[in-house]
């Protein structure tokens, strides 16, 4: 299959390019300086270039509390500009996938967040995606969505990455543990991505590592797991003010008959630190 990668450049978008190419797919991974998702006159000669069959949108507004200042900047690249790449991709004839966020949720919700469950995002990068799924759904009828949620990857800064950089400068940490997610590793979700564009399950998935846990468990789960001996201290949301609201449950769960699951996040954490050493 012919699959074009936006924000190729991205944490998960690298892993996505690897990924699809190890599965012999003719893959292009473009990052923003190749195409620009708010750009309409880009994104139609991508498309008419590379004529892909699959479209996979990697490119986003990650930054959740940046998102409160300026929220137009972060809707014009994860709402309009995913609108303007799922309607080229539709008209080209080829399906899009629009990787999507737990924080579409309130988090008041005991439980997981199932498929169905009424979004109603508390921040503005929550409400950037939200906008973004609807685009994608309206403009291209042939739509994976895809609900993920506390990524970790090699390819960009992540939870793993500032709790290893706290560690080795300081002997405690404060970290929260009333807010309830799954981590999720870029490499497996990656390898789900590309495995869901091969199949016609159009419509919202969720896709998150095996599991669930606080930050608070998730940063002690790293430090053992690293050998390191920082004491993590629990602190509560109201203690560490952030500029944007977070939900306190936003665990992902799944509906669907035949979901694609991803392993346990401890196994995935493991991975991902024996990769991080063999990099170097
Ligand atoms: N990170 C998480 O914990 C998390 C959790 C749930 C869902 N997600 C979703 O997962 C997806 C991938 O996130 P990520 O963590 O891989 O994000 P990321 O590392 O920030 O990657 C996003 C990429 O998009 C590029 N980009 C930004 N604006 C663009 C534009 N106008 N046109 C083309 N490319 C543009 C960025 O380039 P520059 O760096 O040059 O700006 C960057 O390479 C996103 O849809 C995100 O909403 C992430």
């Amino acid at each position: 299959m012919r699959v074009l990668i936006a924000g190729a450049a991205g944490m998960l978008g690298q892993d996505v390019v690897g990924a699809a190419e190890r599965r012999g797919h003719e893959t292009f991974g473009l990052t923003r300086r190749e195409l620009d998702v708010t750009d309409p006159a880009d994104i139609d000669g991508a498309i008419a270039d590379l004529r892909p069959e699959a479209v996979i949108d990697c490119a986003a507004w990650s930054d959740v509390d940046g998102a409160e200042d300026d929220e137009r900047g972060a809707t014009a690249i994860n709402d309009t500009g995913a609108g303007l790449l799922a309607a080229a991709a539709a008209r080209a004839g080829a399906s899009i996938l629009y990787p999507s966020t737990d924080y579409v949720f309130d988090g008041t919700k005991e439980g997981p967040y199932l498929e169905g469950d009424m979004p109603a995002p508390i921040n503005a990068y929550g409400r950037s995606k939200l906008g973004g799924e609807v685009s994608v759904a309206a403009a291209n009828p042939r739509h994976f969505i895809v609900r993920t949620s506390w990524l970790f990857g090699l390819g960009g800064g992540n939870f793993v990455e500032t709790m290893l950089r706290i560690g080795a400068e300081q002997p405690e940490v404060l970290v929260v543990s009333d807010q309830l997610g799954c981590p999720t590793s870029t490499a497996d979700l990656a390898e789900g991505i590309v495995e869901l564009i091969a199949t016609d399950a159009h419509g919202i998935h969720h896709m998150v590592g095996g599991g669930a846990c606080s930050w608070f468990d998730f940063a002690v789960e790293i430090f053992d797991q690293a050998g390191t001996e920082t004491r993590v201290m629990s602190a509560t949301t109201e203690m560490m003010a952030r500029p944007a609201r977070r939900p306190a449950n936003s665990v992902l769960g799944h509906t669907r008959a035949d979901p694609i699951l991803l392993q346990p996040w401890q196994q995935a954490l493991r991975r991902y630190l024996a990769d991080r050493e063999l990099r170097g």
